[in-house]
């Protein structure tokens, strides 16, 4: 996104061609769920670029070469409850060994405020790139609290990844954690009076859950 540095937003045929099945309401629970592991997955390879590598060397069966390796155990996944659960899978596809802690968030139905009800984070976040998920950026109010919460509890080196956002809830987030870099599948147009997002997909938890 021009405005904010911190914003990525994919412009990638694989993701649109998901997104858009995702979206439609004829898809049921077990393709909702499948496609948001794989378009999670696909994103978290884009936004890895910048991580840093060490320095192993390799024995290959002709010569010793150095090649570049993740860290181990260099990786957290946290994401937030419920719907942020969905993603967990589709990070653990490239980073199979990452922790998971968890961030309990639901909106009020009447103020749009995101409430926590629970924090359970691994040993040692703090040390690690935590990849917090959710799959719905709306107002910004979850991701930018759990933000927040991850933060007081001394992580530094925070990704947030949700599958789609709206600008308001982007801007939010870029706005008041500058040094966050939050990737968006895609940006859709705006949020209705109840906070859900147009076009959007409806409500991701329920969705994944099918609890409605
Ligand atoms: C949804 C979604 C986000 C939040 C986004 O969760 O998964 O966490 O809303 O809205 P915001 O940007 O306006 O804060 P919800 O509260 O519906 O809870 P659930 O995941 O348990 O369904
Ligand atoms: N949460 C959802 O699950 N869907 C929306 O459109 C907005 C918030």
């Amino acid at each position: 996104m021009e405005r904010f540095k911190n914003v990525f937003v994919f412009d990638h045929p694989l993701i649109k061609h998901k997104v858009a099945i995702l979206r439609d309401k004829k898809t049921g629970m077990k393709e909702f769920r499948e496609l948001v592991e794989e378009i999670t997955t696909v994103m978290t390879y884009e936004s890895m670029r910048d991580v840093e590598l060490v320095p192993v060397t390799v024995e290959t069966p002709l010569e010793k070469c150095v090649q570049y390796k993740f860290p181990e155990e260099s990786v957290a996944i946290v994401p937030i409850l419920r719907a942020g659960l969905g993603m967990v899978n589709g990070v653990h596809k490239v980073f199979p060994t990452a922790r998971v802690g968890h961030i309990g968030m639901y909106r009020d139905e009447e103020t749009l405020e995101p409430q926590e009800y629970y924090c359970k984070l691994p040993d040692g976040i703090e040390n690690k790139t935590v990849f917090l998920v959710d799959p719905m950026l709306a107002t910004g109010g979850s991701a930018c609290d759990a933000l927040d919460a991850l933060k007081k509890r001394g992580c530094r080196k925070i990704k947030f990844m949700a599958i789609i956002g709206v600008p308001e809830g982007v801007e939010k987030v870029a706005k008041a954690h500058p040094d966050v870099p939050v990737y968006v599948s895609t940006l859709d147009r705006q949020l209705n009076e109840n906070g859900y997002i147009l076009p959007g997909l409806g409500d991701a938890g329920d969705r994944l859950f099918g609890t409605k």
